[in-house]
């Protein structure tokens, strides 16, 4: 689909910089609870924000990944509708990918690149995916169309390390931490690459991967299925790649993965099938800082924040610095 006429383009600039105040107010409430042990309530926190700033902006929105299912999930839930649509009916039907909180346990302990996050697109613009797994590839610029993920990884980390003129030794991998990934690393230490192992967040890292001076080169396993999709449209937005294919652990995740059109675990998914849409816009927010962004900060009477705002059709990355006064009586003196 193109843009069929020039409001699609405005439309999809102001909502860029809204969602960017989502994203904002979902890592000032989440970043509150930094350290505190509770992931759980962190979540929740970052939701609740997520949703009650998204009731603000002027449209129809449908969340088509989001906590869960709507049994499960008491707000952005799958299927949900938000936003403050329109008097005169004009509002545009949004479906939303959000992950409120990317990184629970690193806000639970403190730790490094968590972020608040989503995705958004004119209807039908991203896949709906089960919350289930998606072994995936993800690179930057530079190495798309490069890599294969039905090859071993090796051979894509030479591909990789081909296109980016570089020696093997000079690339970086990150691989979530996990028993499941354990010859996938082996596989990786033979070639010789350095590797990143992670405890969370390998959405973060799959954007890092885009962005030059992140020192981050590309990122492999198995990761969540929803992140996945998200990934898709930031990647799209920077001119990466990820490919991608479901993978499922019982027969329960295999059933509702076809139930939702994925029922071929074979299918290559790749950056435009996951996230196909034309107008599409993304926005995170650090919560503690990370490769990508820095955490929120807290000052006396308000907060500083640092976004990534980027739109498909209108081809902008922006790096947002914000500051959020809380206080109008005792307003913060803003710094450079
Ligand atoms: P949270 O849901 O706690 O934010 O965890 C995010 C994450 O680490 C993702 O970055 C990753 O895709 C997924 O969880 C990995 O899942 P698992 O922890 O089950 O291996």
């Amino acid at each position: 689909m193109t843009i069929q006429h020039p409001g699609e383009a405005a439309m999809e600039k102001l909502l860029a910089l809204e969602m960017a105040y989502v994203t904002e107010a979902a890592a000032i409430a989440s970043a509150r609870l930094m350290g505190r042990g509770d992931r759980t309530e962190a979540d929740r926190v970052a939701t609740e924000a997520m949703r009650a700033a998204m009731d603000e902006v002027e449209m129809h929105g449908t969340i088509v990944i989001g906590e869960g299912e709507r049994d499960e999930a008491p707000m952005l839930y799958i299927g949900e509708k938000v936003g403050a649509g329109s008097e005169d009916g004009n509002a545009p039907e949004i479906d939303i990918a959000v992950d409120p909180l990317e990184g629970t346990n690193l806000v639970a302990t403190g730790s490094a690149n968590a972020i608040t996050v989503l995705a958004a697109s004119e209807k039908g613009g991203l896949v709906h995916a089960p919350d289930t797994y998606l072994e995936k590839l993800c690179v930057g610029p530079l190495a798309a169309g490069h890599v294969d993920i039905t090859r071993p990884p090796g051979e894509n980390v030479h591909r990789i390390a081909e296109a980016l003129g570089r020696k093997v030794q000079d690339i970086t991998v990150i691989v979530l931490d996990r028993p499941r990934h354990e010859a996938l690393i082996a596989e990786l230490r033979a070639t010789g690459a350095r590797i990143k192992l992670i405890s969370d967040g390998d959405l973060s890292a799959a954007i890092s991967c885009s962005v030059q001076g992140t020192g981050v080169h590309a990122v492999m396993g198995i990761g969540g299925a929803p992140e996945g999709v998200i990934t898709a449209a930031a990647l799209r937005c920077l001119g990466g790649e990820i490919q991608a294919r479901f993978r499922y652990r019982n027969d329960d995740e295999r059933a509702r993965g076809a139930r939702m059109g994925h029922g071929d675990e074979a299918r290559i998914y790749k950056t435009e099938d996951l996230a196909s849409g034309n107008n599409l816009v993304f926005a995170a927010t650090g919560v503690t800082t990370g490769d990508l962004l820095q955490g929120v900060r807290f000052f006396g009477g308000g907060a500083r924040t640092h976004s990534m705002v980027m739109a498909y059709q209108t081809k902008t990355v922006r790096f947002v610095d914000t500051v959020h006064m809380f206080d109008r009586e005792r307003p913060p003196s803003v710094r450079l």
